[in-house]
């Protein structure tokens, strides 16, 4: 269902607040030479330690899709989004890295899908070591992207006016925006209706902004080309063209007074 009730609201409250936690202490753990795995396996125990279930190990987006192998997308450079957290993919200096995580919560409360609660979905890309200054502002304008995006879902808006708003901002810089991955619904399932593109689309000016809609947000932006291809390992995403790829995501709540960002990190520069 598009809106939420009063009590699993609350909820995605709780659980968008430990995750943007969680998502804070994985972030310290950046640097070259520790391996997406180890970010991995802390992951899943910091979700299971606050009594969440890891919402991406397992998932499927179609019936034969393999099953998402980790708790965490692990997306390096010019991978976008989806990279499997392998051992093998280990941080070096001067590379980007983006930990996208999502999480169920409260595990066995008898609500929600499988009485596991209710689902929140929240992402960062970060500097390994030192990167160059055009690196840094590719980050800066996906953050700010998203920040924007977050300015526009207010009551009274319709979901076209989100990707207004980030498209209007990006486009004119030059960078790219991917097309074929957008934000979404979220809260029952990790994906709901309705899609929430980064860039204008007509359509969706049926899709009216009211109180108690949960969305999550999430700009994908590429130093250049627009256009991504999946790997042979079934998910991990990729632009053509390898330029680098950002992406920064929360989940937000609707209110009458504007959107509630459930998974702001402490410390987090807006
Ligand atoms: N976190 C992704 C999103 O933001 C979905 C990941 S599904 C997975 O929408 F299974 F690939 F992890
Ligand atoms: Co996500
Ligand atoms: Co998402």
């Amino acid at each position: 269902m598009y809106k939420k009730k009063q009590h699993e609201l609350k909820w995605i409250e709780e659980g968008g607040k430990k995750l943007g936690e969680i998502l804070r202490q994985l972030e310290t753990m950046v640097r070259p030479g520790v391996s997406a795995w180890d970010i991995d396996q802390e992951a899943e125990k910091l979700i299971r330690a606050v009594g969440g279930v890891p919402a991406f190990k397992g998932y499927k987006a179609h019936r034969y899709d393999p099953p998402f192998p980790s708790t965490i997308c692990a997306s390096r450079n010019e991978e976008v989004v989806h990279g499997i957290a392998t051992k093998d993919k280990i941080l070096h200096d001067g590379d980007i890295f983006s930990i996208d995580i999502g999480m169920q919560y409260p595990a066995g409360c008898g609500e929600g899908k499988d009485g596991n609660g209710y689902f929140t979905d929240t992402a960062l890309t970060v500097p390994v070591g030192t990167i160059p200054e055009t690196t840094k502002q590719l980050l800066a304008v996906t953050k700010k992207a998203l920040e924007i995006g977050i300015a526009a879902a207010v009551p009274g808006n319709t979901v076209a006016e989100i990707g207004r708003a980030i498209e209007d901002y990006v486009a004119p810089q030059g960078y790219g925006i991917v097309r074929d991955l957008v934000g979404h619904g979220v809260g029952h399932a990790v994906h709901e209706d309705p899609r929430v593109p980064n860039y204008y689309e007509k359509d969706l000016e049926q899709w009216e902004i009211v109180p108690g809609v949960v969305l999550a947000l999430e700009p994908m932006i590429t130093m250049k080309g627009e256009d991504v291809e999946t790997a042979a390992d079934g998910w991990s995403i990729s632009t053509v063209d390898k330029s680098l790829s950002a992406h920064f995501e929360h989940t937000i709540i609707i209110t009458e007074e504007g959107p509630v960002v459930v998974t702001r990190r402490v410390g987090e520069k807006v």
